[in-house]
């Protein structure tokens, strides 16, 4: 693909992984849409790292309908903004609107940004989207030992509304890679580790570098037109289990 003519959105932009991916992305010379809901971070965060702002509240439709309404060609969509509002808190004590404000954002969210701006992904040559989901969401992990991280022994049943959206996510992953297959857009997940953000602030004493997700997130966003699509890729490239 080439970066001069490219465009790429990316929700969330305004920090953490988000914010590296339009660092990243702007620095290789690709046209850059910063998502963020709020304006003042949101114009932070491209002083900082470069792009255009675009404002976009994933859970809202108004916001959703006016940012799609403004692009015309894209070729990169990665839906990037997540909250985790019941970090820490076992699943038998989480209130049910702990779920439902998280799957407004990370499974909802990602529905209604996708189908807004798909007809701009289809004016794309090779159009891409990523979909940044967690290794905590996959059922394999949570229920076997994990070569990167023991989710099964450190959370027993903590974090299940954010786990269980990535989970939801992570199925949505497949039904649009099936359903854009014969487009040629390809859609793919992925499980980005445990880096250092806001969400994760407990990932700073792991020391977990959020450029390093970035690139990860970047290198399914440039996949080649006979690379892979509906799948969980974990941050190093490896396939990961559902
Ligand atoms: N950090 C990790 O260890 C880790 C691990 C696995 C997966 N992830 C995933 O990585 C993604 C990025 O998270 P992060 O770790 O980089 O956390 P972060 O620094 O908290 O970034 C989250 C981003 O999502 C945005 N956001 C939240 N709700 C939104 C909404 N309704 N509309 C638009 N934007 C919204 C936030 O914007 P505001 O500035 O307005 O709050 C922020 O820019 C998330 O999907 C998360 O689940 C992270």
């Amino acid at each position: 693909m080439d970066a001069k003519a490219s465009v790429a959105l990316v929700t969330g932009a305004t920090s953490g992984i988000g914010k590296e991916i339009a660092r990243q992305l702007g620095a290789a010379g690709w046209s850059v849409l910063v998502g963020a809901r709020d304006s003042a971070r949101g114009a932070k965060a491209v002083a900082e790292v470069g792009g255009q702002l675009l404002l976009l509240d994933v859970t809202d439709p108004l916001s959703v309908a006016a940012a799609a309404g403004s692009v015309s060609k894209l070729d990169v969509l990665i839906n990037n903004a997540g909250i985790a509002p019941d970090t820490g808190t076992v699943v038998t004590e989480t209130d049910v609107d702990a779920f439902r404000r998280t799957y407004e954002t990370n499974v909802f969210g990602v529905v209604a940004v996708t189908n807004a701006f798909l007809p701009s992904l289809r004016c794309s040559a090779h159009p891409r989207i990523v979909n940044v989901s967690s290794g905590t969401g996959s059922l394999t992990w949570s229920t076997a030992a994990n070569p990167q991280f023991d989710f099964r022994a450190a959370s027993r049943g903590a974090g299940a509304a954010y786990r269980s959206s990535k989970t939801a996510l992570n199925a949505l992953t497949v039904f649009y890679a099936q359903a854009l297959a014969d487009d040629g857009i390809k859609v793919n997940a992925l499980a980005p580790g445990l880096r250092a953000t806001n969400l994760n602030p407990k990932a700073i004493a792991a020391g977990g570098d959020p450029s390093e997700a970035a690139a990860a997130a970047i290198r399914l966003a440039l996949l080649p037109d006979n690379g892979p699509t509906g799948q969980l890729f974990s941050w190093d490239g490896t396939v990961a289990p559902w």
